[in-house]
């Protein structure tokens, strides 16, 4: 049967179900950015499907480049719109942003629909806690682009060699498309659109502690003092949703949490600081302050017929604010003031998918959430719309108001927030964590290329719960996770309720000691991790990349997600990856802490021949200084030469944003058997000498490695052989 048979016969079925197709022609498309086009359909309203992902209205900055071949193609079938791009060549794709499976994403199929899925275990993992309309493609030679299907609506994203598809429920959006040379410069482009992260406080880099939940504060008290009698390094400790009192949220246990301030104050003593969970269902309750407050502010969301929506989460039966609000935006900031005024340093935004235990009802009924028809309000730039558009926006609008209300309750602090449920874009807001994983080698190996798939979607700020979430963890699958996923951008161990114990301790002294070595090698790369970070969040590059950012035109390497990249030039091979696609070049192993590569769990560290890796010293937290002595890793190119970066502020507060910050540029160049190693340029005006007194720099070269000593004025001289 030719094609025109098959569109014939495709219409009279069409016709038959009564389905009505139509191609929409595009009304508007102009460049918007360098190489960046935005598309816009006959027929879109803004009120009908507002940009929740942008960062700003773009502005035309002239006509689509002559050439310009990508060109998306909308329909609208049954009064539900979608779009399609089509591609030909072969392309490797990639984002998608949560999702589970292979890091590239040719014939892979999503549902966008935020779900709470514990274990991944919801229509076979096609849907996850957040979404992401996106897509990258990177072609054989190397250039790439992306799209962006700039829409909230419930749908699904399917993409092939020949096309990537958006299907909606919902109304027509605009589409974007980014036309660049390189993936990084493509995910450069995805950033100027959506923003990127905050910077974020060092202490945030460090290692998390968890576990649903640690309760009474006495158990809080002693998970402290067992890190630092067994000199494990830790910088946080978290507390889940039992601090409550009766998990009615901004409230504290009488019993078991009488004195949050005291509990603050006394970790603050030990170098720690506490993250403390916050979910958006408030217990339906008339002698509870929030509840009151929320209905004389009338933030709830309402049913159809005027009444409150209760659906039931931790506590029972729960209102929501309507996030969609601006007024309801700012009374749930508001709640934070007295909250983070006992001391708290981070939040934990959590079932803001949001996640409703339906489970009374026969299967075949339950949502897991709202009924799609549920009326939000909106108000200021977002105008009233049914559940099936805001859904996948609601974690997302939690997280703008709640980050509000933690910057407005510490104004000279970083703030640090983490979400489970999530749009594209939502790095602007906060991090995220890969939600209720099993503790399993699946899991575990899955969690590279989710954290992967995260950071080329925009958000590079995320990890996996390390050990699993759910079911008991085993010593040798703690060790191996831990052993690389102290490399991942966000560092925390997490355990379900019930399940045994997952501190670094817990599975007796070997796996201690390996727990130890693993988290020492994390302290001794923070500032690099910083560094990238900074990157990070100027630039919207990932923290962690694949493993093809080394070489985007070596196909080899498209597919390769047991090994990643920090920045691009670290190679970390976790112990788990037998037979990895490394990158061609130099590449030197890196010993970080004594006995590290003795110790079959850690992942191996390679450095790339042309770079100077920034270390500082093993510390237990970060409130300690980390930089002195500093550490610089080189590995020479096959020209002798070699330049790394290392940033450095405050660590905490917005002193950097007024120049109080130090970039510094080394260099390094071998002559002869001398590699000479200086800063070669400083940007900043903080004062790093002061900082900074010692600077020990270890040659890598052939195997060996070659050690000196100097100062940031005098710099350091190595000798090789
Ligand atoms: C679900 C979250 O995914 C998990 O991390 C948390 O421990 C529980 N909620 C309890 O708050």
């Amino acid at each position: 049967m030719n094609i025109r048979k098959i569109t014939l016969l495709l219409f009279t079925v069409f016709c038959i179900a009564g389905i009505r197709a139509a191609d929409v022609t595009i009304q508007r498309s102009t460049l918007v950015g360098n190489g960046i086009v935005e598309f816009i359909p006959t027929g879109f309203d803004k009120n009908k499907t507002p940009s929740l992902i942008l960062k700003e209205e773009p502005k035309s900055i002239g006509n689509v480049p002559a050439g310009w071949s990508l060109v998306p193609e909308f329909t609208v079938v049954n009064n539900k719109a979608n779009a399609k791009l089509k591609i030909s060549g072969d392309v490797s794709l990639y984002g998608g942003g949560e999702v589970t499976g292979p890091l590239l994403r040719n014939g892979q199929y999503i549902k966008l629909w935020n779900t709470d899925t514990g274990a991944y275990g919801v229509d076979g993992g096609k849907r996850l806690y957040q979404s992401h309309p996106w897509v990258m493609g990177v072609r054989r030679d190397g250039t790439a682009f992306g799209i962006i299907f700039d829409s909230s609506w419930k749908s699904e994203l399917y993409s092939n060699s020949t096309e990537i598809a958006f299907n909606t429920e919902g109304a027509l959006f605009r589409v974007y498309i980014i036309d660049r040379e390189s993936p990084q410069e493509v995910l450069k482009g995805l950033a100027e659109l959506t923003g990127t992260i905050q910077m974020p406080p060092m202490w945030s880099l460090g290692y998390h502690q968890c576990r649903f939940s640690y309760t009474p504060d006495s158990r809080v008290r002693e998970v402290a003092e067992t890190f630092r009698a067994k000199n494990i390094p830790c910088d946080v400790l978290w507390m889940d949703i039992d601090y409550m009192d009766g998990y009615r949220v901004f409230t504290f246990h009488p019993q078991n949490f009488p004195d949050p301030r005291a509990l603050n104050d006394d970790l603050h003593k030990k170098g720690f600081k506490s993250v403390y969970m916050i979910d958006p269902g408030v217990k339906v309750d008339n002698n509870y302050s929030i509840y009151q407050s929320g209905k004389a502010n009338d933030v709830w969301v309402k049913k159809p017929n005027g009444e409150e929506y209760h659906g039931k989460v931790w506590p029972g039966d729960c209102t929501f604010p309507d996030f969609t609000m601006p007024h309801a935006r700012k009374w749930w900031a508001g709640l934070y003031k007295d909250f983070m005024a006992t001391g708290i340093d981070g939040v934990w935004n959590d079932m803001n998918e949001p996640a409703v235990n339906d489970n009374e009802l026969p299967e075949n009924m339950r949502l897991g959430t709202m009924p799609y028809e549920t009326p939000h309000r909106g108000g200021g730039d977002l105008p009233a719309g049914p559940h099936l558009l805001y859904h996948n926006a609601y974690g997302r609008l939690m997280v703008e108001a709640s980050l509000d209300g933690i910057k407005a309750a510490q104004p000279e602090k970083r703030p640090f927030l983490l979400t489970r449920a999530n749009l594209l874009g939502g790095q602007r807001y906060a991090a995220t964590w890969t939600g209720d994983n099993w503790a399993g080698t699946e899991h575990m190996k899955l969690s590279v290329p989710m954290s992967l798939t995260l950071g080329l979607s925009g958000q590079p700020y995320s990890g996996p719960d390390i050990g699993g979430f759910l079911n008991n963890t085993s010593g040798e699958l703690w060790a191996e996770w831990l052993g690389f996923g102290v490399f991942l951008p966000f560092v925390r161990g997490h355990a379900c309720a019930g399940t045994n114990d997952k501190e670094p301790w817990a599975f007796g002294p070997e796996i201690e000691k390996t727990s130890r070595i693993a988290l020492e090698r994390r302290y001794r790369l923070l500032p690099f991790f910083y560094t990238l970070f900074y990157n990070s969040h100027k630039t919207g590059l990932p923290v962690m990349s694949p493993v093809f950012f080394a070489n985007p035109k070596d196909l080899r390497l498209r597919t390769e997600e047991e090994a990643f990249l920090l920045g691009e030039d670290m190679l970390v091979v976790p112990s788990f990856a037998k037979n990895p696609t490394l990158p061609y070049g130099i590449w030197e192993t890196v010993s970080l802490v004594n006995g590290d590569m003795q110790d079959k769990y850690q992942a191996t560290l390679k450095v790339r021949g042309g770079s100077i890796i920034p270390a500082g010293k093993i510390i237990q937290n970060t409130t300690e200084k980390s930089f002195d002595p500093l550490t610089l890793i080189v590995c020479l190119n096959e020209q002798g030469k070699a330049t790394g970066k290392l940033y450095t502020d405050a660590g905490e507060g917005w002193s950097f944003e007024c120049g109080d910050y130090g970039l510094l540029t080394f260099t390094a160049e071998r002559n002869g058997n001398v590699v000479n190693i200086r800063m070669s340029n400083k940007e900043g005006k903080r004062k790093i000498e002061k900082e900074i007194k010692t600077i020990n720099a270890e040659v890598l070269l052939n195997g060996k490695v070659y050690k000196g000593t100097g100062s940031l004025k005098s710099g350091i001289k190595v000798t090789v052989n």
